[in-house]
């Protein structure tokens, strides 16, 4: 097979900038090693940045998200059995919290390339990347896992593989920068109406929650638990006694619960590489750097490096100039460094940690007063929950 762009990963990174590339007339392949059932069934997190909401409609893959998706102009913050609203989009002239699950993004992406004849190949294995400080790499891979093998050349290779796909492992002398968090999420989808007109994270001394939504009937929930602990520990209960216990005010909120029909939980880390290319590989999304869901940055991250990407290759493609493709890790990392920082941040300040001192526990809760009394400190982080300027 030959192919301009070699695109290993048919996440966020991969399927948008296959898209992306069509829209300026390159040709590109995706190999995934999951099969489409088990991407687009897959449960995932789902606030968009505005820039992305924009991207989404302006490229033609909007219309189910404006259609489904929900939008706030407010988060809360709740601690001390209090809550206190964050007017977002009055503090940013007008951006909005869209929340439309990751899942749903993809399955909109795929069809769209789909139905534009473009090439995905799910269910592949035994994926290697070879010549790439040549300017003809190429992708190895197995159909199915256990066919013969196939291989893509190209001109270029695109490593969108998340945090354990094998394209990061071809950058010589990358630097890796690791945290790992003493916790983890247990996230519920349950069967029950609204409880808050917007999503709410609270730092409770039972640990973290956070209310979110998916559609006025079924509810997003999580839960701060031990990191290894097992889903055979949750029964649903267990779970709704907890997130009560979380989640209750001095002025009586009500939390409904309805029936769990999905469970999961899911590690925190943050993680970056540096550099994110070597020769004619690029790699973008959590490939490249990782970030705990309380900021929720991750697929908004994903796509901006995916957006430099494509400008990058289209300037290539049109004037033979590489600058830009040069520029690429350097011009991804002060977004993703900024992005890693706000995740960071939101996560140090919502879960008590349980190895934290009570001095550390006083200091997490100065910085929510600080947060929801301050308009500079409110505005601070209203300007990193939708998103810096795609150009910051
Ligand atoms: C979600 O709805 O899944 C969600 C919302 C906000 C976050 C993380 C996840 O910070």
């Amino acid at each position: 097979m030959r192919t301009q762009v070699g695109i290993i990963g048919a996440g966020p990174a991969g399927l948008l900038l296959s898209h992306l590339l069509h829209l300026e007339g390159i040709e590109s392949i995706v190999i995934e090693r999951k099969t489409r059932e088990e991407i687009e069934g897959t449960i995932k997190a789902g606030v968009l940045e505005q820039w992305v909401v924009d991207l989404l409609r302006e490229t033609g893959v909007g219309e189910r998200m404006m259609r489904e998706g929900t939008f706030h102009g407010g988060i809360e913050l709740r601690f001390n059995r209090k809550g206190h609203r964050i007017p977002i989009e009055e503090l940013t002239d007008g951006k909005r919290v869209t929340i439309y699950a990751q899942h749903e993004v993809l399955k909109d992406l795929i069809a769209a390339r789909l139905q534009a004849g473009g090439q995905i190949i799910f269910n592949v294995g035994d994926v290697t990347l070879h010549n790439i400080d040549t300017s003809a790499p190429k992708i190895r891979f197995r159909q199915d896992k256990i066919g013969e093998f196939q291989e893509i050349s190209c001109d270029f290779i695109a490593g969108c593989d998340g945090y354990h796909g094998p394209s990061r492992s071809y950058i010589p002398n990358r630097k890796e920068y690791l945290k790992m968090y003493p916790f983890g999420w247990l996230g519920i989808l349950t069967e029950a109406p609204v409880s808050a007109p917007e999503l709410v994270y609270t730092n409770h001394e039972r640990g973290f929650a956070l209310l979110s939504t998916r559609t006025p009937w079924i509810q997003r929930y999580y839960i701060q638990v031990d990191p290894n602990d097992n889903l055979s520990n949750w029964s649903d209960d267990r779970i709704w006694t907890e997130l009560h216990a979380r989640v209750e005010t001095t002025d009586g909120f009500q939390l409904t619960d309805g029936p769990i029909f999905q469970k999961n939980i899911v590690a925190m880390r943050s993680f970056v590489c540096e550099t994110m290319q070597y020769g004619r590989l690029f790699i973008a999304g959590d490939a490249a750097h990782t970030v705990p869901p309380t900021g929720a940055k991750g697929l908004n991250l994903a796509a901006a490096d995916v957006l430099k990407l494509s400008q990058g290759l289209v300037q290539y493609y049109e004037t033979g100039k590489t600058d830009r493709l040069n520029g690429y890790s350097e011009a991804c990392l002060r977004r993703v460094w900024r992005a890693e920082h706000f995740s960071w941040f939101m996560t140090t300040m919502l879960h008590p940690d349980p190895t934290q001192s009570q001095l550390e526990k006083k200091l997490q809760l100065a910085q929510l007063e600080y947060t929801v009394s301050s308009r500079a400190a409110a505005t601070s982080l209203a300007e990193n929950y939708v998103g810096m300027p795609i150009d910051w």
